[in-house]
């Protein structure tokens, strides 16, 4: 079909000591467009067309977190709540600096329904935004997640696995099952399914714990969704895409080739961070 989009309005977004060049339009205001740059405070996330307005801002601002509860924080990395009712305009600025990466997104002024999870990379001058996820507050299909981010300058590091595993263990923690909405971006699907993968193979080849893994006996995908609060669709899709499932002697199996468990390896080999479920310090918002 015909892609319609909008032209991208903004050259070039300065944000504390990054400059970051949007990649799709954003619905910023018509005052601040066409400007060559624009300055986004990398705490509250206002903005202003010129220098001069974000240095007197500066003086002015005194956030050095995110607003919100701070219920993570492990290893230099924190993670902030921020309920999209009650911080409707950082929200707000927060699904603007968004869409400059989001192609499809609709909803960035209806913040209302929604909780932002913000990430941070800690320093003694602060908490510094490295990405974010949005989860609806009542998901009527089970969604655990609505958008995610990793601003550009800090992609490929690992954060958006973060984000990903952060939003699952917040699912664990309800005692739910969930799943990202759909449509997800290219980005998006490519990074799930290697965190899926990831999991799914660490938990059938490791086990939870003590008990030494899955080889050779037998698991339903009911239970590894128990385990995993991955929904039974997404774990079969996971398992397809590094052809893991085959049907036989009569019955479906799982079955890992040398080169799936070569990359499984390689991967553990690259020790990425994780999120340290015992410093998460959450109950479900009721
Ligand atoms: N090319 C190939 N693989 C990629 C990739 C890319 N550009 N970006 C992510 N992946 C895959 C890789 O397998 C990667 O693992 P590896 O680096 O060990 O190979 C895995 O995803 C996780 O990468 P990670 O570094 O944790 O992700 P990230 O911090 O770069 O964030 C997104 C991933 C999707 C959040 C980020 O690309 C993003 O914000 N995109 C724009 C917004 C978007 O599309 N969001 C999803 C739709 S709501
Ligand atoms: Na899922």
């Amino acid at each position: 079909g015909l892609e319609i989009s909008r032209i991208k309005n903004i050259e070039l977004i300065q944000m504390g000591e990054y400059q970051i060049e949007p990649w799709y339009f954003s619905p910023y205001s018509e005052s601040v467009c066409n400007k060559p740059i624009l300055y986004v405070c990398e705490f509250c996330l206002s903005y202003y067309s010129s220098k001069k307005q974000m240095d007197r801002h500066r003086i002015k601002c005194t956030l050095w977190h995110p607003p919100g509860n701070e219920i993570y924080r492990h290893e230099q990395i924190s993670f902030f709540e921020i309920d999209g009712r009650k911080q409707k305009t950082y929200c707000r600025n927060l699904c603007l600096l968004s869409k400059c990466f989001l192609d499809h997104k609709t909803l960035y002024y209806d913040v209302d329904p929604f909780l932002f999870y913000v990430m941070t990379l800690n320093d003694e001058f602060g908490c510094h935004i490295t990405g974010y996820f949005s989860k609806e507050k009542e998901s009527t299909e089970n969604y655990n997640l609505a958008c995610i981010l990793t601003l550009p300058q800090h992609q490929r590091f690992g954060f958006g696995r973060l984000l990903i595993q952060f939003s699952y263990e917040l699912t664990k923690i309800e005692n739910k099952i969930g799943s990202p909405e759909k449509p997800l971006s290219d980005l998006g699907l490519l990074s799930y399914r290697t965190y899926w993968a990831e999991v799914l193979m660490d938990l059938l080849l490791n086990g939870n714990g003590s008990d030494g893994g899955y080889l050779g006996s037998s698991i339903s995908i009911d239970e590894i969704s128990k385990l995993t609060a991955f929904t039974p669709q997404d774990i079969l899709h996971a398992l397809y895409s590094i052809d893991a499932i085959r049907y036989y002697h009569g019955s479906h199996a799982i079955i890992f080739n040398e080169n799936t468990i070569s990359n499984y390896y390689k991967g553990l080999a690259k020790k990425k961070r994780k999120i340290d479920p015992s410093a998460l310090n959450w109950t479900p918002p009721k």
